[in-house]
């Protein structure tokens, strides 16, 4: 049934089927179905209603930590409040499969939340940091207390910047000095470097990299999917639309995370004799 839905499908399941070490590099895309607005999405998408200029930078947060500390509260409580997706569930089931048959699935996200943590996975590497990460902005000590815990009120709609409850950054329990600061990467500030090396690693030795729910326009993210395809590996790009990077992809699946991810999770389990329920 699968197969005839979507153009392709037959193809990155025949590859899903053999691949034995697969890498997923996830985006927004892939927490869409779950309630997290994505970026750059007509209307819907963060950077359509905020500008990341005065949101998303560390300079924003030198003018206003104030305004940022609460606007990255309110998508905090807004994650805590969505839950993991068919995706999420699919790329989990397929990491255990692949590791109960001595294979891996690695997870390198460019998602600052922990849906695919809370759908069972493991993730090598948060690219853009994580939400529930915060550090000192001076010492660089992580948060004492884990602060996305239980962040005031309720996530409701996207607040008004003017309007907005603020709550300021709470002073840094290791040196005293500085202020916590979300543990997101900001536009101009340098990814983790370790996150980057073991995900370019992972992609160096895969067989098969699947990319969900990214536009592929943020760099150095986006160019991960060509050290799959300088390795030789096949690259599955599972996205509703054109992306930058769709004409390199070996196979453009043109669906959502929540569609695709069971079906191609399905492929495998037929092949591998898998007939699980989960
Ligand atoms: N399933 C799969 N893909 C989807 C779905 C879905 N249900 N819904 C939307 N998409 C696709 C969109 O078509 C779009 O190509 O997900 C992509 C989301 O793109 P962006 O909003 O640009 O998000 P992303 O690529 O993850 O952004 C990269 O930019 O703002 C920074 O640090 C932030 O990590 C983020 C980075």
């Amino acid at each position: 049934m699968d197969a005839e839905i979507i153009p392709g499908l037959a193809e990155a399941a025949d590859l899903a089927r053999a691949a034995r070490r697969v890498v997923v590099l996830s985006g927004a895309g892939l927490s869409a179905e779950s309630g997290v607005p994505t970026f750059r999405e007509a209307q819907t998408g963060l950077w359509e209603r905020y500008s990341p200029e005065q949101l998303a930078t560390e300079d924003a947060f030198l003018a206003d930590p104030e305004l940022v500390w609460s606007w990255y509260r309110w998508r905090a409580r807004l994650i805590r409040s969505c839950p993991p997706n068919a995706g999420h569930l699919a790329v989990a089931a397929w990491q255990r499969r692949l590791a109960a048959n001595g294979d891996a699935l690695t997870i390198a996200t460019q998602n600052v939340d922990d849906l695919h943590e809370r759908a069972g996975a493991e993730v090598l590497a948060h690219l853009h940091g994580s939400l529930f990460d915060d550090r000192c902005a001076d010492c660089g000590e992580p948060a004492a207390h884990d602060t996305g815990t239980a962040p005031e009120g309720d996530a409701g709609s996207a607040p008004d910047l003017e309007s907005m409850l603020r709550v300021a950054p709470p002073r840094c329990a290791v040196c005293g000095v500085g202020v916590l600061r979300p543990g997101v990467v900001w536009f101009g500030e340098m990814l983790p470097a370790d996150a980057l090396a073991n995900t370019l690693a992972a992609l160096e030795q895969c067989d098969l990299a699947v990319v969900a729910g990214t536009s592929a326009t943020v760099q150095p993210a986006a160019s991960l999917p060509y050290a799959a395809l300088g390795a030789g590996a096949a690259v599955v790009e599972v996205n509703p639309e054109v992306t930058e990077f769709s004409t390199a992809a070996t196979v453009h699946l043109r669906g959502t995370a929540g569609q695709v991810l069971p079906a191609l999770v399905r492929a495998y389990d037929g092949h591998h004799g898998h007939h699980r329920s989960d």
